[in-house]
């Protein structure tokens, strides 16, 4: 059954071909970084999927929609031309990288993310990319959960409030720590209770406590998993 071809990308059931590593967790958990140098390591292609969610925030904002109008945001979603690769984030022809990240795009993001209609229109976009690449390292908050049930190493990272807010802190250099903790808590809250995919280890994730970890402890955490499972190229 795991040799069937893919036939639709869109279909959670067509990636077992694909070496998918799923990596989600919590604001200022080290995904990022972690899921970026994970994929160097390992020559996979790497996709920040909050980024996806981030740039139809921008677009909404952009065109003076209310990013908590459900209908209209979902229209939006379902046309927006998107493209997230190597750090840039392009919407509708336009570099966006820095406004995604900016105090706007983080406000409104949560609701864009809680939009059910949202949500499926972006999990069949991370489906076909990875489809198209044959697999790849992929970041957020229902990549084991959701996107990629079969993904060969599910990890969830998780860190304490004040270790995430620090590291949040340290990035976003113009915020104090007391709003960028603020803003973390509110998230938390937010990506944790929304309705539609809330932010939650799989059952069968890694879970790794990375408060007081350096990225390289981590990454060697997550690579000393994959051992013992098949390399890339070879079916699950
Ligand atoms: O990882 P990030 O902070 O860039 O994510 C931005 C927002 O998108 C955050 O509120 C969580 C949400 N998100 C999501 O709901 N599902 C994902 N797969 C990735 C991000």
């Amino acid at each position: 059954m795991i040799d069937e071809p893919v036939t639709d990308p869109s279909d959670a059931r067509a990636t077992p071909g694909a070496y998918v590593i799923a990596i989600d967790g919590p604001a200022g958990s080290g995904k990022s970084t972690v899921a970026r140098t994970v994929a160097a390591r390992l020559e996979l292609a790497y996709l920040d999927t909050g980024a996806m969610y981030r740039g139809v925030a921008f677009a909404a904002l952009r065109r003076g929609i209310d990013p908590a109008d459900q209908e209209p945001v979902a229209r939006l979603a379902a046309r927006v031309e998107l493209s997230v690769e190597e750090g840039v984030v392009t919407v509708d022809g336009v570099d966006a990288s820095i406004e995604v990240r900016g105090p706007e795009v983080t406000r409104a993001v949560s609701s864009v993310a809680a939009n059910p209609d949202v949500r499926s229109e972006l999990v069949a976009r991370q489906r076909r990319w990875v489809a198209e690449r044959g697999g790849g390292v992929v970041e957020g908050r229902d990549i084991g959960t959701v996107v990629f049930p079969l993904a060969r190493l599910k990890v969830f990272l998780t860190a304490s409030h004040e270790a995430r807010s620090d590291r949040r802190a340290k990035e976003v250099t113009d915020l104090s720590y007391d709003t960028v903790a603020a803003d973390i808590a509110r998230r938390d809250h937010a990506d944790s209770t929304r309705v539609s995919d809330p932010l939650q280890a799989a059952a069968d994730a890694v879970v790794i406590d990375t408060t007081g970890l350096a990225i390289d402890e981590v990454v060697a955490a997550v690579l000393g998993h994959l051992d013992g499972l098949s390399p890339p190229g070879s079916a699950p």
